[in-house]
């Protein structure tokens, strides 16, 4: 008999149905009307989701243990409806070789409640050493322009990046470095923030990528895109190449958000109306391929301090499933749109078997009981740094969580342990 069954109401292939999920060493073995099993879970109220798949997150470990830790940054994203995510390389010591990476998935190993994969960078710093990180990873990290944590890559030396080995996940901070310093000023709020990192320079950031590498073997990723200039760019891309946006592009602007000041100081800037519009209705038709919340928490100290000096970032990772899923219900939506934006397709991008109800896939799953709306508080949020520029936000969060067939998350309780997320490398 198989081990246990989850039974509910669930999306599977596109349409919502009473289904029995059988589920054997974490993973779905079977989906039918009628399955028994040695342990049945019965889900009355709510509808069964994939929980969201997020590639781009900054947990901050090893280095920056005050504004985050693998810990806190899991269990986040566990209460979120996330079961699995990738950490950036912006640590200290950063992610850029052997050692650095095998320290991270012991540290996280240990510590993470999902399931993870860890980013190694490229940078001017490393490029010479192309061959010996073909070897050890197969997702990477590239930042054409300055931010949190200087690991640039030159543009000038994306082609370079044709040599390696295989084929690599290279996921992009698509700002173009000299194009940032041609044009930036010191800013002393969003509006000024805004234009002293134009759009331009995103567009020209993307248009160099596609230009280097758009018809190479790798699978290029355009992270966080900010603008419908940046986004014209990728109008006639290959399928080999994808783009995300993230919560904070989607909900905000500076004109209506002007006085979050600091706390929507984020690279790339947060825009002006058209753009934030214009992004939202391209993730709803799907020029956007998905999404990612580019959690990047700092302390509510360092944000606290005068625009010039306050660091860019911004926590999102346990509001960004909760969030859409109630901007998708207002706005009659389709459900299974935005689950491909959050679980499916980032899943597939990661190369993980995870984000769709299937066999073969782990069961890793979201309970929203979608009559339950509530308003997102500071409180309420398991982040070290203890505030989100969402509080006030309408949100339905999940009230159960499962990963690889494990309750994870019941209401308010965290059934598993730290260290049950596993290296996915
Ligand atoms: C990120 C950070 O703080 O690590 N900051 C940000 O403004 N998005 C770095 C990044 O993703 O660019
Ligand atoms: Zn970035
Ligand atoms: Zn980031």
């Amino acid at each position: 008999m198989i081990e246990r069954v989850i039974e509910g109401k669930a999306l599977i292939r596109g349409r919502i149905e009473e289904c029995c999920i059988g589920v054997e060493g974490g993973r779905i073995v079977s989906l039918k009307k009628i399955l028994e099993g040695e342990e049945r879970i019965r889900i009355r109220r709510g509808l069964i989701l994939p929980a969201g798949v997020d590639l781009h997150v900054h947990f901050r470990e090893p280095g920056f243990k005050h504004k985050e830790d693998f810990s806190t940054g899991s269990l986040s994203a566990l209460y979120g409806g996330i079961t699995c995510v990738a950490d950036m390389p912006n640590t200290d010591p950063p992610t850029l070789d052997r050692l650095s990476l095998k320290e991270k998935i012991l540290l996280a190993g240990k510590k993470s409640f999902v399931d993870f994969l860890i980013y190694v960078g490229i940078t001017d710093r490393n490029l010479d050493r192309l061959d010996e990180l073909s070897s050890i990873a197969r997702i990477f990290k590239i930042y054409l322009g300055e931010t949190t944590g200087n690991l640039c890559l030159g543009a000038e030396n994306l082609e370079r990046l044709k040599e390696m080995e295989g084929k690599k996940l290279l996921v992009f901070h698509a700002e173009d470095r000299s194009c940032l310093e041609e044009r930036s000023f010191i800013a002393r709020d969003l509006k000024g923030y805004a234009r002293s990192r134009p759009k331009v320079c995103e567009a020209l950031a993307i248009r160099k990528i596609l230009e280097s590498l758009g018809r190479s073997k790798h699978r290029l990723h355009i992270s966080h895109i900010s603008s419908l200039l940046g986004l014209r760019e990728l109008e006639h891309r290959e399928d080999n190449v994808t783009v995300g946006v993230t919560p904070h592009h989607l909900f905000f602007n500076v004109i209506d958000d002007y006085d979050k000041g600091t706390f929507l100081k984020v690279n790339p800037p947060i825009r002006g109306k058209i753009d934030q519009e214009g992004l939202m209705e391209s993730l709803i038709n799907g020029d956007i391929d998905i999404l990612e919340s580019d959690h990047a928490p700092h302390t509510m100290e360092e944000k606290l301090t005068d625009f010039e000096s306050a660091p860019c970032g911004i926590p999102n990772v346990e509001t960004m499933y909760p969030l859409l899923i109630y901007y998708f219900l207002k706005k009659g939506l389709p459900l299974d749109r935005l689950v491909r934006a959050i679980a499916e397709k980032p899943a597939e991008i990661l190369g993980v078997r995870k984000g769709k109800i299937e066999e073969g896939m782990d069961a890793d799953l979201a309970v929203f009981n979608l009559k339950e709306v509530r308003v997102i508080r500071d409180e309420d949020l398991h982040y070290k740094c203890g505030y989100s520029p969402f509080s006030g936000y309408k949100a339905i969060f999940p009230e159960k969580v499962f990963i690889r067939g494990e309750e994870g998350i019941d209401g308010e309780d965290c059934l598993i342990d730290k260290g049950f997320g596993r290296y996915l490398g």
